[in-house]
């Protein structure tokens, strides 16, 4: 059969002496090669050399994890970009954002791709979570890197709420000041903390610039390490969970019982994971090619599905932030409109004692959770009781997230979305 033009490119290239400084191993042919071709390199040597077939199935895992990733990095890439024109300053940022709409090339489709990639990434970092909950894969050896996760969704909020004020329009403005007055709710600091944000008692010059370094320096290289410590975790973890190790079914070897490299095969050791009685090598398959190009796969689909809403939808942009013109009613930005539902019954009990309650619960999860069974299979009978419980408060913010997004008016009253009255506009 002949070859394809691009393969035989490529193979010359590997057999020049420049192809051959770069990439050491090659195209693999034998399976040594596919080995090495994963330890060897610097951006797959994260993954295994060989994975089980379970964690290879789009069914199990969904590849919810991994669309949050390249969310990331899609986030990254446009972000960056974004920041050759942006000036964090009240005079300019709303004027770099119409530039980016009407004069930047392609800046409307970067601001559209970003926007939309943040909202994304909110959405499948909690359906990630809801996954690794309902398959119960935060169990041991899993329960650090848990807890990992909850950081990373506490900083994707984070990200995504300081981004929002950037583009200082109405809306920017507005859900900020609602989004820091929720905060301003937790007792003792509560004052402080909102003045620390806002760097004095509104949002201003000081918030913007507050803000801005939070959302382009800080948080992202926080998010960056921590997904890579999660990611390697994950390997290091003994890859992803599966049903062969739930604690009725299998043990895990102790840390202490570990083998040496003299008992412990170079390929355990490469593939760096801790051993598992009842592991199966006729389950395994060789990450390349066969998770190497899923994730290729699915890194395409990724970007493609941000690049069409891109192209189809744009980012709102309202009219220039005015401190003395709030909507009525002023929301804050929209996984924050629970939150917002909750504080319009009690700022204290909604903005503070149920989401504190709610994060600790969250961190604390796994080690109080001590049922060993139900793990690698989605929805398992012996968790139940975990299960519904999760589910019941799911449904719940679920539930108030569309109450305070699509069923407030003007000062919080009920209001049937279908018979929206025109919007009101209050001036103080
Ligand atoms: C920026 C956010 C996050 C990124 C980029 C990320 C990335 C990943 C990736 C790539 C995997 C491997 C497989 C998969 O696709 O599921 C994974 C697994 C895992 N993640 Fe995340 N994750 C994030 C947030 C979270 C959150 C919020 C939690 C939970 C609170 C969490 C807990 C876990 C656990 C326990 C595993 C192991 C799952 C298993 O073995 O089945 N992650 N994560």
């Amino acid at each position: 059969m002949k070859e394809f033009l691009p393969k035989r490119i490529w193979q010359w290239f590997e057999r020049t002496r420049v192809g051959r400084s770069i990439f050491r191993v090659g195209l693999p042919q034998s399976n040594l090669e596919r080995a090495q071709a994963m330890v060897s390199s610097f951006l797959l040597h994260m993954q295994p050399a060989k994975v089980n077939r379970h964690s290879l199935r789009a069914s199990y895992s969904f590849g919810l994890g991994l669309i949050s990733l390249y969310l990331f990095l899609i986030l990254t890439f446009t972000g960056v970009l974004l920041m050759f024109y942006y000036v964090p300053s009240t005079d300019h940022a709303y004027n770099v954002m119409k530039d980016l709409q009407f004069v930047v090339s392609a800046g409307l489709i970067m601001r559209n791709m970003h926007r939309w990639a943040a909202h994304l990434m909110v959405i499948f970092v909690l359906l990630h979570m809801c996954r690794v909950f309902y398959t119960g894969a935060y169990k041991r050896p899993r329960e650090f890197n848990w807890v990992l996760g909850v950081g990373l969704f506490l900083l994707t909020l984070g990200l995504s709420f300081t981004g929002y004020l950037l583009p200082w329009d109405q809306l920017a403005y507005w859900a900020i000041t609602v989004g820091t007055n929720i905060a301003a709710y937790a007792p003792y600091i509560g004052p402080e903390l909102k003045y620390v944000m806002l760097g004095g008692n509104a949002v201003g010059q000081e918030a913007l610039i507050r803000f801005y370094a939070l959302h382009v320096i800080v948080l992202p290289a926080i998010a960056g390490f921590l997904i890579a410590v999660h990611i390697w975790r994950v390997r290091k973890d003994g890859g992803l969970s599966r049903p062969d190790e739930a604690g009725d079914t299998v043990q895990q070897v102790e840390l202490s019982q570990l083998p040496t490299s003299k008992t412990y095969g170079l390929m355990e050791l490469a593939r760096g994971t801790t051993p598992q009685v009842g592991r199966n090598p006729e389950d395994e398959v060789f990450a390349w090619p066969h998770l190497i190009f899923r994730e290729l796969l699915l890194f395409l689909l990724v970007v493609a599905a941000v690049l069409f809403l891109a192209v189809f939808w744009n980012a709102p942009l309202e009219e220039l932030a005015n401190p003395v013109h709030p909507p009525n009613p002023a929301k804050a930005p929209w996984y924050f409109l629970g939150l917002q539902e909750l504080v319009s019954y009690s700022a204290f009990w909604g903005g503070v004692v149920v989401p504190g309650v709610l994060v600790l619960a969250l961190v604390l999860l796994p080690y109080l959770d001590h049922n060993r069974k139900g793990v690698g299979r989605w929805f398992a009978r012996d968790r139940v009781v975990a299960n519904t419980i999760f589910t019941v408060c799911l449904v719940i913010a679920i539930v108030l997230t569309i109450i305070g997004t699509l069923f407030r008016g003007p000062n919080w009253s009920w209001q049937e979305p279908w018979k929206k009255p025109p919007a009101v506009t209050e001036s103080h």
